[in-house]
């Protein structure tokens, strides 16, 4: 009866999550024949997987920039644009990192094909990329995304990591998503790292409790303690997936994690307390439903609100409008 159960639980994931993707005017090898002979795509995951051989931290970057991308004005590159008040300057954005990379990637093919490839095409198809290259599946993904020309901070909407699941999950209705779309999504932080800043309160006074957040794993309130020492002058980091020999790896880790209390951002161990997401992250971390389910919600995720056709630009350069 439990296996029965179990598996109907698993067609209901997979219905609901396959289902919902919808890739609008977006094409499967939109870029074929549009630079001669040359393999747009090909290049692309040259440049990532060289960079990755000398920094497999870039597919934490990565997943981070499409994330801060898709969400905000769709994934239309917004977050690549510089700027005294551009959407870069936003507090959730301080932190991300691999904009040099995609510039890398934009040199490469507008020496292959000038004028051609989108920069926010250059985001989603060097995180498919990097994502094979960390153990992921590797995946197909629609292009021909166009690149908009408005970036503005002030448009910076993004969830907390100190929000409840439903708070955050309002957030990701909003935008269309789905509460399997954002516990899937949020299986990216089995890669990367973050802050000491955003993870202190629940060292040291969860809740204004003055003591540790209860649902911590002893052993690794010990060890983040010793990271992030009471008080200290800098900010350390802090691997997001805390199994040592899985922190650069995409796989379903994050989950196995949380289930053990070891999930390091409050957001993150939230999703194994809040019962509309438990069973999501019970199931995820006991199959084998992560890889390609994960895929899905990163396809799903770069289809969000997307410029087609002649809509916006292709951009010469992705830190700035043509
Ligand atoms: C409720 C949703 C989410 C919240 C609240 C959240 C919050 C955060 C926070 C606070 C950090 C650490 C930032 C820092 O310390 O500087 C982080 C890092 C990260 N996030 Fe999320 N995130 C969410 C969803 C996602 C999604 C959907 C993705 C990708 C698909 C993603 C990918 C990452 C990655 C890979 C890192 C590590 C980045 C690095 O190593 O540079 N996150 N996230």
């Amino acid at each position: 009866m439990e296996h029965l159960m179990r598996a109907a639980t698993v067609v209901a994931l997979l219905v609901l999550s396959l289902g919902t993707a919808c890739h609008g005017a977006l094409q499967y090898g939109f870029y074929s024949g549009k630079c001669g002979f040359k393999d747009v795509e090909a290049i692309i995951q040259g440049v990532v997987s060289a960079r990755f051989a000398r920094d497999p931290t870039i597919v934490a970057a990565l997943l981070r920039l499409q994330f801060h991308d898709c969400f905000v004005l769709g994934c239309d590159a917004s977050i690549l644009l510089d700027g005294p008040s551009s959407e870069k300057t936003a507090f959730p954005n301080l932190s991300v990192r691999g904009y040099d990379l995609i510039d890398e990637i934009k040199a490469a093919v507008e020496a292959a094909c000038p004028g051609v490839v989108s920069c926010a095409d250059i985001i989603i198809a060097a995180v498919r990329d990097a994502v094979a290259l960390a153990g992921g599946m590797p995946y197909q993904v629609p292009m021909g995304r166009r690149d908009g020309t408005v970036g503005l901070a002030s448009n910076v909407v993004l969830p907390s990591p100190f929000m409840s699941v439903q708070q955050a999950l309002q957030i990701y209705q909003q935008k269309g998503f789905n509460v399997f779309d954002m516990v899937l999504q949020l299986g990216a932080h089995t890669v990367g790292v973050t802050h000491c800043s955003f993870v202190d309160g629940r060292l040291y006074d969860f809740n204004g409790s003055g003591k540790p957040d209860p649902s911590m794993n002893t052993a690794l309130l010990n060890d983040l303690k010793q990271i992030c020492p009471p008080q200290s002058s800098t900010d350390n980091i802090v691997d997001l997936d805390q199994n040592p020999t899985s922190v650069n790896r995409v796989d379903n880790s994050y989950y196995r994690q949380l289930m053990q209390n070891r999930g390091v951002l409050p957001i993150d161990q939230a999703l194994a307390s809040d019962p509309s997401t438990r069973w999501i992250v019970q199931l995820l971390a006991s199959t084998n439903l992560f890889p390609p389910l994960f895929n899905n919600a990163l396809v799903k995720l770069g289809s969000n609100q997307v410029l087609t056709g002649t809509q916006g630009q292709i951009r010469k350069n992705c830190r700035a409008v043509n």
